[in-house]
């Protein structure tokens, strides 16, 4: 059954979530019986091939959040607005939730940053009944400006800041925020000092939950682990194994076998000769 908003906040156990991105990831992530599914425009970077977030639109979102909601139908599910479809004003943000909610059933969508412009936006979409999720510390959204893919949070003004935006992130109604690679000791104060649980992704173990890209924990790409996620499983490997089997099976002309295949009575194939 879905967990409901209250149930998730008050959970006992650390909160799970992974990210989906299409039908069979949806289906996965809900067997396996997360609390929470992201649809996370990290689509860009391990679905759709670009190397940032940023080209992701809310049409790409829109279309595979609604696929994950076909596999995934009783599973909480946030959605990621993406890159520039919240900065424009408040009317645009709440209009681009909007549809983001009505198009793909989500239960929740998920917005990066905590300047005063993206707090003002997280105060109206809940006042007006759409549950937000934050997103501090690294921001791939606008990591350039960040100074690129590294640690948040480490010098004494950027640590600051990151627990100053996690508590007005509350203070304007967020109900669960994702901390991205930020000191575990910097993670643990900014858990303790909120009452809405903290989601973790390089912010150790001190979070009231974790989130995984689905790809990473599954070893999608074959090649050096992130430090920053644990592989529980190899499926690049096995992926252009079988691929590989099913070419050279075939260049054998050993598949289709005869049980792949369909057989016909000879006096109907005879009179065809
Ligand atoms: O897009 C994403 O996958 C995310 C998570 C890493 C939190 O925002
Ligand atoms: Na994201």
């Amino acid at each position: 059954m879905k967990r409901s908003l209250p149930e998730l906040q008050s959970s006992p156990q650390p909160l799970v979530m992974v990210t989906a991105y299409d039908y069979p990831g949806g289906r996965h992530a809900e067997a396996a019986g997360v609390d929470l599914i992201l649809v996370g425009d990290s689509l860009g970077n391990v679905v759709l091939g670009y190397d940032s977030t940023a080209p992701v639109t809310l049409a790409d979102m829109i279309h595979h959040a609604r696929a994950v909601r076909r596999g995934a139908p009783n599973t909480f599910m946030v959605v990621d607005l993406p890159f520039g479809t919240y900065h424009t004003g408040v009317q645009d943000a709440m209009r681009n939730a909007v549809r983001v909610i009505q198009e793909t059933g989500a239960d929740a969508i998920k917005m990066e940053g905590s300047s005063p412009e993206i707090l003002s936006v997280v105060q109206t979409l809940t006042r007006n009944g759409i549950p937000v999720m934050g997103h501090v510390g690294l921001m791939p959204q606008t990591a350039t400006a960040q100074g690129g893919l590294k640690v948040q949070g480490k010098d004494d003004a950027s640590a600051r800041a990151t627990l100053e935006g996690a508590v007005e992130l509350e203070a304007a109604g967020a109900f669960a925020l994702v901390l991205e690679v930020i000191p575990a000791r910097l993670a643990k104060l900014i858990s303790e000092k909120l009452t809405i649980p903290t989601i973790g992704i390089g912010a150790g173990a001190a979070c009231g939950g974790q989130v995984l890209v689905t790809h990473d924990l599954l070893g999608v790409y074959e090649g050096e682990e992130k430090k920053i996620a644990k592989r529980y499983a190899e499926v690049g490997q096995i992926s252009r194994e079988a691929i590989e089997k099913y070419a050279a099976e075939v260049r054998a002309r050993e598949f289709p076998a005869r049980d792949n295949s369909f057989v016909m009575k000879d006096e109907v194939l005879d009179k065809l000769y």
